[in-house]
């Protein structure tokens, strides 16, 4: 196997931690080199387990701060970046859309700009044996209406938030970078994303930490919105994927074909809490509250997978029940960690993004 260095951003959040976990595990002859500012969604306690091995650095540092990515770039040669540091939380997005530009925008320009500096800077080989790789979302293609219609990889970008514009305007300009300069890069938009490590904000981690400690289940609206749920290791897998055997230039998406409205959704977890925590059947489902709905809601996504399945072979593993079964043990297992991110700066913005409902 060839032996490659890579810079992976973003490596101690969420899909982050796993994604860094399956390249450091899986090819011990690329050395992976783990770029994260640590806001409060990076998490070093996601990946104490591979913290040591060999092929594995972590430097802590802001992807928008020009000079120290520069350095980083000096320091390592990096052949591949693969590039998942963002401002992910839509609702935060809502309350301070310039953090979102800053890290999701000038943060990506200033990755691909440093890349392609020192990469066509290597006058023997230039961008050969490069790439860029850029993991985005299917929220850039905006909210589908029509139940027949899926987000494909040819769907025109409709971003309704200030997160989904964001992401999709750091998408133009990976493709404008391919465009322009003819830097190696490819693109995946995946739906949304649950397991182990997600930071309780998000709705599956927040609403089994609210059910175990007998808080209200705040939902949007009526529970009506769509979104297409897709296991955190089953999108590492497909970064891998798309990484070896992605075509140059090409998006794909990564989507699990599981559509869940909301409510059925939360109805489920409380069903399978219940059974978890030995509580009569019904007993979480008391503490649903309908509260004020997201601004700008996104009624519903829904990924059309194929061309990733057909043309790279890539499969999800787990159906969503057992995904979910595995996803409530651990966050059952794994107090501490739980604690640990809950408190603090979580704790206030907690009370700002509720207070009112
Ligand atoms: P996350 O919020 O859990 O983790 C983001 C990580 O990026 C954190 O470790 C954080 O410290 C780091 N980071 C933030 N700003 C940084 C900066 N300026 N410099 C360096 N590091 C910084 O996010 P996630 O849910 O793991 O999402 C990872 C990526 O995948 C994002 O690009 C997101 O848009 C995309 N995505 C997420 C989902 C999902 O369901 N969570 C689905 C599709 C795509
Ligand atoms: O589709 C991919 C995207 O999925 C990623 O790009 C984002 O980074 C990720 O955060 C996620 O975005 P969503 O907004 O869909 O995820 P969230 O978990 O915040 O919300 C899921 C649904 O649940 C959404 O319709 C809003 C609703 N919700 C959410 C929260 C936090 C509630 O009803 N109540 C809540 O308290």
């Amino acid at each position: 196997m060839t032996k490659k260095t890579i810079l992976i951003t973003g490596g101690a959040g969420f899909i982050g931690s796993h994604v860094v976990r399956l390249f450091v595990t899986k090819y011990p002859d690329y050395k992976i080199v783990n770029l994260d500012k640590l806001t409060y969604a990076g998490n070093l306690q996601n990946i104490t387990d591979i913290e040591n091995a060999p092929n594995y650095v972590f430097e802590k540092g802001d992807i928008v701060d020009a000079n120290f990515v520069n350095e980083l770039f000096e320091k390592y040669h990096f052949d591949s970046v693969i590039h998942l540091a963002a401002e992910s939380h839509v609702d935060r997005s809502i309350t301070n859309p310039m953090e979102f530009v800053m890290t999701n925008i000038v943060g990506t320009v200033n990755l691909l700009n440093t890349a392609k500096n020192a990469w066509k800077a290597d006058l023997n080989k230039g961008f050969e044996d490069k790439l860029f790789y850029h993991v985005s979302t299917d929220e850039v293609y905006g909210s589908l209406h029509n139940p027949e219609e899926f987000f494909l990889e040819t769907t025109a970008y409709d971003p309704q938030s200030p997160y989904s514009a964001a992401k999709a305007s750091s998408d133009h300009f990976v493709r404008a970078y391919h465009n322009t300069y003819k830097m190696p890069v490819v693109i995946s938009n995946c739906s949304n994303n649950y397991g182990e490590n997600q930071f309780p904000e998000k709705l599956i981690p927040l609403f089994i930490n609210n059910i175990q400690t007998n808080k209200a289940l705040p939902v949007y609206g009526k529970g009506e919105n769509v979104r297409d749920w897709l296991y955190v290791q089953d999108h590492a897998r497909a970064i891998d994927d798309v990484f070896h055997k992605g075509k140059n230039g090409e998006t794909y998406n990564i989507g699990g074909f599981n559509e869940w409205k909301n409510l059925d959704l939360v109805l489920l977890l409380c069903k399978i809490m219940d059974k978890k925590l030995g509580r009569p059947q019904g007993t979480s489902e008391k503490l649903i509250s309908y509260v004020t709905d997201r601004a700008g809601h996104d009624l519903r996504y829904a990924i059309d997978a194929k061309k990733i399945m057909n043309e790279l072979g890539w499969q999800p593993s787990l159906q969503f029940e057992e995904g979910l079964e595995k996803t409530i043990d651990w966050y059952l297992s794994n107090e501490k960690w739980l604690n640990d991110v809950t408190s603090g700066e979580y704790q206030k913005y907690y009370e700002i993004q509720y207070l009112d409902n």
